[in-house]
């Protein structure tokens, strides 16, 4: 499965990153994970949509691509960070970008509610009409006090989010040959 991953942290140690980086090495047999830079997306403007920058084209073009899409978001304030906003906005329009896409959503942060309200966020805008995501339900990957869950080369230390993540990487295995499934009988 070719996975676009998109992290809603562009600081540099971010567990974020480190947490979707993780993500491709341990999962490297069932998905093919390619990060993608929302750092240089210029600010979302409609004036600009239909003549895009070559760099927001690009962008878009790497999400329509992928078979299926991962988000690690951080919770900032009670919900998603500008930046990953500024990028799901630039996908919702021309192109519709995540249309039917199967998407995966985790989140890490190092309050203990690891990132349950901006995931709540994140899932009414996947699911906006310009959007429509096909996201997995349940499966919330909720990584509350991150810091003490990972060692400082960013592997996960805490053998019960290992053997949760597991768990749900399957399942998105399981929802995204279903959804292809669907797709091919239509
Ligand atoms: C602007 C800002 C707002 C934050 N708001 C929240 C919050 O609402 N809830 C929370 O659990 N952590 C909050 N935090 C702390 C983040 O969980 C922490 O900075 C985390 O490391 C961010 O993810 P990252 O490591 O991927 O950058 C906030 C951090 C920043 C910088």
């Amino acid at each position: 499965m070719k996975v676009a991953a998109i992290v809603g942290s562009i600081r540099q140690e971010s567990f974020n990153g480190k947490l979707v980086e993780y993500m491709q090495d341990r999962y490297s047999d069932i998905m093919d994970i390619d990060i993608l830079d929302i750092r240089d997306l210029p600010h979302y403007d409609q004036d600009e949509e239909s003549n895009a920058p070559d760099y927001v084209k690009e962008y878009k073009r790497s999400v329509r691509e992928a078979d299926a899409v991962l988000i690690a978001t951080p919770e900032y304030n009670g919900s998603i960070s500008g930046v990953l906003k500024n990028a799901l906005d630039w996908n919702s329009r021309v192109d519709y970008d995540f249309a039917g896409k199967p998407t995966m959503l985790v989140g890490a942060s190092l309050g203990g509610l690891g990132t349950v309200k901006a995931q709540m966020h994140l899932r009414q805008i996947l699911s906006a009409p310009g959007m429509s995501a096909k996201v997995l339900p349940g499966n919330e990957v909720l990584i509350g006090a991150v810091h003490e869950k990972m060692d400082e080369d960013g592997n996960l230390t805490d053998q019960g989010t290992i053997d949760f993540l597991d768990n749900v990487v399957a399942e998105f295995e399981r929802f995204y040959q279903e959804t292809r499934a669907v797709a091919n009988r239509a």
